[in-house]
């Protein structure tokens, strides 16, 4: 990391000391919901509401209940529950819209200790129904679920939300229901774009799934930072890709059982919004031991038949990875398919073969070894996906905690073979990374590694936890995500792509150990911050952004570099329809309509001489109306922010 990336993280840190109770201004953000967002709460009192929901199996009983309550004097009691999937549901898409974001709040116990489950159910378009768990609290007390944001799609169908618990004979109950719309916040516009910070050096992306296309705010994000590759976070993977029907139909039709049929149904809107929207994909992912169903490797295609031969499989490989391509060139022949992920996670991190056996059945094994008795499936793989991809997409070779030193070399010395047969392109670095291990120079070790064997690198998945939520461990996260992108940087000339596990840390798939950018709020991390710092930023300029409104100038110089001069230039939307018109207040330098950490961090910044502001940005940074910004500002600033009873501007 740079020291000008140190002293920024030290700046927000000793403010964050200073006033460490100190977040957003009431009045502003959270004033933005209404009552009038709300679809259906209930409280029960009087029985109010309970006929909106129904049991899930045929046995449940739903009454009122003045026994167990959370709030006021009654509550819904759901009692002759017989199976864990047994409880209480609610019908969304008769009373919600697709494409729109809801968020859901409820108190649910249980009678004695159990695992809860805020979870949704919906039919697809081809008919086959699905079930996920979007929230789970265990106790036995009242579990309290808060704002869980849920939202469905145009081609789903019978859409519910609905509670289980895993005990199956413990009576429920739920008080304080509320479904209500999703606020739509609107992003900072006033922060460089990640992809545009970076484009001299690689591509920055995300991964997203098409629950994620319901939220504005988040798609927001998706288009200013992370523009330049999407990755779908699980619809292109094995389990989503295969379709079962039909590769029996096929079977039956022609007597042939090694060519399994492929859908892009879970891809679709991922993928359309792509090709829409002009964005390169990273493919993810074809020969993996996980999130692929048993059957594919089974004799008649049935759950529990026989493996099938070592030459079955391999034809039922050929072809899986024939009609995946052949299935994305014909629905998406637009979109760039820049890169795929061939084969993921093969070796242990000791530099082995996986266990022998079903993922399904024991997490970690893998079906793969199980037929080929070894790892000798992977050069059919990247054999095949040579044959029947694309001249212009990269082959990538992708696995997690690959800076383990025995995995590092077994992945080296496959990948040299694999180029020597002229099969391989990349190799994809996952980075799911925590702030506590492996240390940055741990990566860069692996890094330097893969670089070496000359062939392309991608961090394919960067994330990094931390169980410490406080200002101190955003800081401590802000600074693993600088030292591991200045790794990136240093390699740039062998990375080609950086993409993110996902926008916003409630949404991630690790979201216990907030390890992303944005938080759920869709408002910039420490870790942003500290990865946009000393760098150079070209101006913004899209569609969405067009009048320059802050402009910060940083000069930074470290010991082998000589001093960069950095001019970051952001931009407001214009005002069109969908966009709300930001309120330009005193004390919110970055211009977001809050005043807040941020905007104390970029005036102790230019108190401090390190950045310039323009001359807008001066005249709302005055806070004590004295025509001057300096310490004064920076303190009445603070003080604002603290919640202690001051003005900012004019009257103060
Ligand atoms: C994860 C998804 O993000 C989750 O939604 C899913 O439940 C499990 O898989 N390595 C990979 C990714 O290659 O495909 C995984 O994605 C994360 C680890």
């Amino acid at each position: 990391m740079n020291p000008k990336s140190k002293r920024i993280i030290t700046a927000v840190v000793t403010l964050a000391m200073i006033c460490s109770t100190a977040s957003a201004v009431p009045g502003f953000a959270e004033d933005i919901q209404t009552d009038s967002d709300i679809i259906f709460a209930t409280g029960f009192e009087d029985g109010e509401g309970i006929e909106k929901f129904s049991g899930r199996g045929e046995n449940e009983v739903l009454t009122v209940t003045d026994e167990v309550v959370y709030s006021g004097s009654s509550a819904m009691c759901v009692s002759e529950r017989v199976k864990s999937w047994n409880g209480p549901q609610l019908r969304l898409d008769d009373i919600c819209e697709p494409g729109t974001e809801y968020m859901v709040s409820a108190c649910v116990k249980s009678q004695w200790y159990s695992q809860i489950n805020l979870s949704m159910q919906y039919t697809d378009s081809e008919g086959t129904t699905h079930y996920s768990n979007v929230k789970t609290i265990s106790g036995d007390q009242w579990a309290v679920f808060k704002d869980v944001k849920v939202s469905f799609t145009s081609d789903m169908t019978d859409v519910y939300v609905y509670f289980e618990a895993s005990d199956a004979n413990t009576k429920m109950y739920v008080d304080d229901f509320e479904l209500k719309a999703a606020p739509s916040i609107p992003i900072e516009q006033n922060i460089p774009s990640l992809s545009s910070v970076y484009s001299d050096y690689f591509k920055i992306g995300t991964a997203i799934t098409p629950s994620n296309m319901s939220s504005k705010p988040f798609m927001d994000l998706v288009k200013k930072h992370f523009s330049s590759s999407i990755t779908l976070g699980n619809e292109m993977k094995p389990d989503s890709m295969l379709n079962k029907a039909a590769s029996l139909s096929y079977l039956d039709e022609t007597g042939d059982d090694t060519n399994p049929q492929v859908t892009l149904s879970a891809a679709k809107s991922v993928l359309d919004y792509c090709r829409d929207n002009n964005i390169s994909v990273r493919g993810h992912c074809l020969v993996w031991h996980s999130q692929t169903p048993d059957w594919f490797f089974k004799e008649n295609y049935s759950d529990d038949g026989e493996w099938v031969s070592k030459e079955k499989m391999t034809q039922r490989m050929e072809n899986y990875i024939k009609n995946v391509f052949e299935l994305v060139e014909k629905e998406y022949p637009t979109v760039d398919f820049y890169a795929w992920d061939v084969v993921n996670e093969a070796w242990t991190d000791d530099g082995k073969p996986r266990t022998a056996g079903s993922n399904n059945t024991r997490s970690g094994n893998s079906a793969w070894v199980q037929i080929y008795g070894d790892n000798s499936f992977i050069e059919y793989a990247f054999k095949f996906a040579r044959m029947y991809a694309p001249k212009n997409c990269e082959l990538f070779y992708n696995d997690y905690n690959e800076y383990m030193p025995q995995k590092t070399q077994a992945i080296c010395d496959m990948a040299e073979d694999l180029k020597g047969k002229g099969y391989i392109d990349g190799i994809g670095m996952q980075a799911h990374l925590d702030v506590g291990f492996p240390t940055a120079s741990a990566f860069e070790k692996a890094l330097s590694k893969f670089a070496a064997t000359g062939l392309d690198v991608q961090i394919t998945e960067l994330d990094i936890t931390t169980s410490d939520k406080t200002e101190a461990g955003l800081q401590k996260q802000a600074q693993v995500y600088s030292d591991i992108m200045d790794a990136a940087v240093k390699y740039a000339d062998n990375i080609s792509a950086v993409v993110l596990w996902g926008v916003t840390d409630d949404l991630s798939w690790r979201a216990d150990r907030i390890p992303l950018l944005f938080d759920s709020d869709f408002k910039a991390k420490p870790a942003f911050y500290s990865i946009v710092d000393g760098l150079e930023v070209p101006d913004v300029t899209t569609a969405e952004s067009t009048v320059t409104q802050l402009s910060v100038t940083t000069t930074s110089a470290t010991a082998s570099e000589p001093a960069v001069t950095t001019t970051v230039s952001a931009a407001e939307p214009e005002n069109t329809q969908t966009s709300v018109t930001p309120i330009r207040i005193y004390g919110d330098l970055n211009n977001d309509s809050v005043v807040e950490l941020t905007d104390l961090t970029l005036m102790s910044l230019y108190v401090l001489g390190d950045i310039k502001l323009d001359e807008e940005t001066l005249k709302y940074a005055d806070v004590t109306d004295d025509t001057k910004v300096n310490l004064a500002d920076l303190s009445h600033l603070k003080q604002y922010i603290c919640m202690e009873k001051v003005i900012l501007g004019p009257q103060n």
